[in-house]
């Protein structure tokens, strides 16, 4: 299978010389076209950054990023922004919606910037509206939602371009378990009929066990990798049992 990810040695720093925390602390890896990879570790053990990273919204201060052969690190910003437009979609964990629109305009605001016709643009919220069970709120504005009605609504505004590369950070972090799971089994949808390569983070056990494999990592660092074996029931155990093994952060052993 072809890599379409290659992370290599990748370090972040945050704050200053006098009260710095290291965030990544040289983590590598690859992921190949329609893996399902699931992030997982303690509070701040670097997720959310890895993400953040991986999907060009931030800077390594060491490290490269190549992304469909591109060198991500080295690109222009523009270049950045386009490929990014084009190719990738973001779940982020504080939803990032636009409070004063509607749920319709930002599900449909990826497409707006780009070559789609409004047909088009109708018939794919449609689709999205249906698998989500967003219909009825499309008309509402984001700031009279609930919290785990933002996340879905954030949710469909990722996948509504059919993106190449799923990047989402606690996705169902806010959703009920029916959400949830209907969440997951789009995703998993996606993942095996269109070859959509996602990347997870998670804490939660059951919405990790929708993954190909799991990279764990702790203070910045690669702990250990899983694989499934195909049967999902299995995977929750092993997960179960690293988180586990991994403990918890720092900071609630403090
Ligand atoms: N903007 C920032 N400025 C300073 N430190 C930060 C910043 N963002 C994150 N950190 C620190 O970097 C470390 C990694 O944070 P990160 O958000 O990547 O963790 P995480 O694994 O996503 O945690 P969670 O599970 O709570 O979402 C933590 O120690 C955090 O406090
Ligand atoms: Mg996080």
């Amino acid at each position: 299978m072809m890599n379409i990810i290659t992370v290599s040695q990748i370090s972040k720093k945050y704050g200053n010389l006098l009260n710095s925390t290291k965030a990544l602390n040289g983590v590598s890896f690859n992921i190949e076209k329609g893996d399902f990879v699931g992030i997982m570790g303690p509070s701040g053990s670097g997720k959310t950054t890895l993400l953040n990273i991986i999907s060009s919204a931030m800077k390594p201060d060491v490290g490269e990023i190549i992304i469909d052969g591109k060198e991500l690190t080295r690109m222009k910003e523009n270049e950045v922004a386009n490929f990014r437009k084009n190719h990738l979609g973001f779940i982020f964990q504080d939803f990032n919606l636009l409070e004063s629109l509607t749920v319709e305009e930002n599900i449909i605001l990826p497409l707006t910037f780009s070559k789609f016709k409004k047909v088009e643009i109708t018939k794919r919220l449609q689709y999205i509206n249906k698998i989500l069970g967003l219909t009825p709120l499309n008309k509402r504005r984001i700031d009279e939602l609930s919290g785990g009605q933002k996340q879905l609504v954030a949710c469909a505004r990722a996948i509504i371009n059919k993106p190449e590369v799923l990047f989402a950070d606690e996705p169902t972090g806010s959703l009920d378990s029916k959400s949830a799971t209907q969440l997951l089994n789009y995703l998993e949808k996606i993942n095996t009929q269109e070859q959509t390569t996602i990347l997870m983070a998670t804490h939660d056990a059951f919405t990790a066990s929708y993954c190909k494999r799991i990279i764990f990592i702790k203070d910045g660092k690669i702990f250990a990798k899983i694989n499934t074996n195909g049967d999902r029931k299995e995977f929750f155990e092993k997960i179960i049992n690293m988180q586990r093994t991994i403990g918890g952060g720092d900071f609630f052993n403090a």
